[in-house]
């Protein structure tokens, strides 16, 4: 099992909520997160007045997926937050080592689906 962590624009959230639940996920976290990547925050001007801001709100979407669904669900979110713009945001992939549907015990991938 993977988890898969999507760092995307907030406004493209709800679009790549859609596009996920079109092709189908075991269940999904969304949370709000503040960041930068590799420009440190942006620069910005409001009326005249040039200044910096660090910290930049994305949404954070996590799914934990067996093996085989990894690619599909990485190009579904790929898919529905491309801009091309800088800050379109990340994808990172992690292992999961096990997972407890408490209700029931089950575990691992019986956990998931
Ligand atoms: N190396 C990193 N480690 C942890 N979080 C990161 C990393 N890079 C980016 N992020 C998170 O992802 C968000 C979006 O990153 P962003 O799209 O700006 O990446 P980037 O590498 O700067 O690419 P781009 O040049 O397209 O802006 C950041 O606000 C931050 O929350
Ligand atoms: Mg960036």
């Amino acid at each position: 099992m993977k988890k898969i962590e999507a760092i995307v624009r907030p406004e493209k959230a709800a679009d790549v909520i859609k596009a996920l639940d079109e092709i189908g996920h075991p269940g999904m976290m969304i949370s709000e997160i503040e960041g930068y990547g590799r420009q440190h925050g942006k620069d910005d001007k409001v009326m005249g007045k040039k200044y910096h801001i660090d910290l930049i709100t994305k949404t954070r979407i996590e799914i934990i997926v067996k093996d085989n669904d990894v690619k599909k669900i990485s190009s579904a979110i790929r898919e529905a937050s491309f801009t091309g713009g800088i800050g379109d945001g990340k994808i990172f992939i992690y292992p999961v080592d096990d997972a407890v549907r408490l209700r029931t015990n089950e575990k691992g991938e019986d956990a998931i689906y």
